[in-house]
């Protein structure tokens, strides 16, 4: 066994991202990051995550924001500190498989306006997924961090994850994540997970857990007597519940042993009073509900994330059915089973809560099956680590045909027609981009900055007139 050497630990601070897409849907706007971006700079912080992920989704639909022009924004602000996005192989930031000339624009487009970090990840673990973006990262000369949803079952095993670690060490990405969406690993499995990690490939490797099940940050301090990198934290106002353990906390915790970041306490006390007031009318407005700041103990137990226990609550509530929460979530384990042992994480997640809901409400299991199950069963979002249940899957497609090549193989390059589409919108390159995504939303959004640049100019003719609006 090789002797971990001691060093500083290194923390990427998800406020900006994660944090508030995990407590409160998302919500945080531009204006109100702006104002502490430059703080945030001086921390010290190994990367700020701030894009990727629901923001882009949330800023066009919910916020009426441009998210390449957040991005922009935030760049101008952090003139030392890396910046990074979360990114979802493939499926980009949306649902659907995209042709890889989208995939490869989406990078450079990332890339050119400021993110440094992107963090790929597949919800199957099919690396043939993620090799067009992690190619494109590379070219483009931005670090491309391949990320794996960690999950547990007979499957994933300690070679399970050294051989997958390998397999990503040479496609050439910068680094590797592991990606606990749901807070299932636990502070002594850290321990043999990060050894044999740190065993096995050169490049370094990172941390991300969420406190749902309440052991985050056990779990963190035992990785990093492992030997791992760098973890993901937030600020206390956003930390904890379904968030990430609190960056303050960390920081005390390692002071004055090997592992201290060295970062200043007295600057992220300032940078806590800032986003305090922000948590605060969170709270107040019923954004932040106080149900997903404590211990949820039934993600260890049935092992899914917080976010899909809430998905399955709404779920239940509008079919009249939420007496079923406990068979539905029963049911869940077994359709994870029947469709390969994968991951739970976007969409994953959503297709197989779904399914789980359709088993115990429709009275039958695989009576009613939605399209994404079928898609699924059928190869089409890649292969997972167990062989499908051949029955179920007989069940749900039938005869129809069962694909086992890259699923993207069957996506031709799409980026032309996508720019014909929206030409008449267009104002900037990355809008056919954030078209391709949500095609709807971005419409939407592009005609109310239309308006909006209307009446803008109409002030200002108004004002040169010497007519001024009240
Ligand atoms: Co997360």
């Amino acid at each position: 066994m090789t002797e971990i050497a001691k060093k500083p630990i290194k923390i990427t601070e998800t406020i900006l991202r994660d944090a508030h897409q995990s407590l409160i849907a998302t919500r945080m706007t531009t204006e109100q990051m702006l104002p502490i971006v430059e703080k945030l700079d001086q921390v010290g912080y190994h990367s700020l995550e701030c894009w990727g992920g629901a923001t882009f989704d949330a800023s066009l639909r919910f916020l009426k924001e441009d998210p390449w022009d957040r991005l922009r924004k935030i760049r101008d602000k952090a003139k030392n500190t890396k910046l990074q996005m979360l990114f979802r192989g493939q499926n980009i930031l949306g649902y659907r498989p995209y042709g890889d000339d989208v995939v490869e624009y989406f990078v450079q487009k990332s890339i050119a306006n400021g993110i440094d970090i992107i963090r790929i990840f597949d919800c199957l673990n099919d690396l043939r997924n993620l090799e067009t973006a992690v190619k494109a990262a590379n070219k483009e000369k931005g670090h491309a961090q391949v990320a794996l949803p960690y999950t547990l079952g007979d499957a994933y095993t300690l070679e399970y994850w050294t051989n997958i670690a390998k397999e990503i060490e040479n496609m050439g990405a910068d680094s590797i994540c592991i990606k606990d969406m749901a807070g299932l690993l636990l502070p002594y499995t850290a321990t043999e997970l990060v050894t044999a990690l740190k065993e096995t490939v050169k490049i370094p490797i990172q941390l991300h857990t969420h406190y749902t099940s309440g052991v985050g940050s056990m779990t963190y301090l035992k990785a990093v007597e492992a030997g791992v990198d760098v973890i993901d934290c937030a600020m206390s106002p956003f930390a904890l519940g379904t968030s990430q353990p609190a960056t303050e906390v960390m920081v005390e915790t390692f002071k004055g042993t090997p592992y201290d970041t060295g970062y200043d306490t007295k600057l992220l006390e300032e940078i806590a009073d800032y986003f305090r007031p922000l948590r605060d009318e969170a709270l107040e407005s019923g954004l932040l509900n106080p149900k997903n700041m404590g211990v949820n103990i039934k993600t260890l137990i049935y092992q899914v994330p917080g976010g899909m226990l809430s998905n399955l609550t709404s779920q239940l509530k509008d079919l009249h059915a939420e007496d079923k929460y406990y068979e539905v979530l029963e049911e869940v384990p077994r359709v994870r089973q029947d469709f390969g042992e994968c991951p739970l994480v976007t969409p994953s997640s959503q297709i197989v809560g779904s399914q789980a809901v359709m088993n115990i409400v429709g009275g039958e299991r695989y009576k009613m099956v939605t399209k994404e199950s079928k898609d699924l069963l059928s190869g089409h979002y890649g292969k997972t680590v167990k062989p499908f249940n051949e029955e179920v899957q007989k069940k749900c497609i039938g005869d129809a045909e069962v694909i086992t090549c890259r699923p993207a193989d069957l996506v031709p390059n799409e980026l032309e027609t996508l720019e014909a589409e929206m030409a008449q919108y267009k104002e900037q390159d990355e809008d056919v981009l954030s078209y391709a995504l949500f095609p709807q939303v971005a419409i939407d959004f592009f005609k109310y900055r239309d308006a909006q640049k209307t009446k803008m100019d109409a002030t200002v003719a108004d004002t040169e007139n010497g007519v001024y609006p009240v």
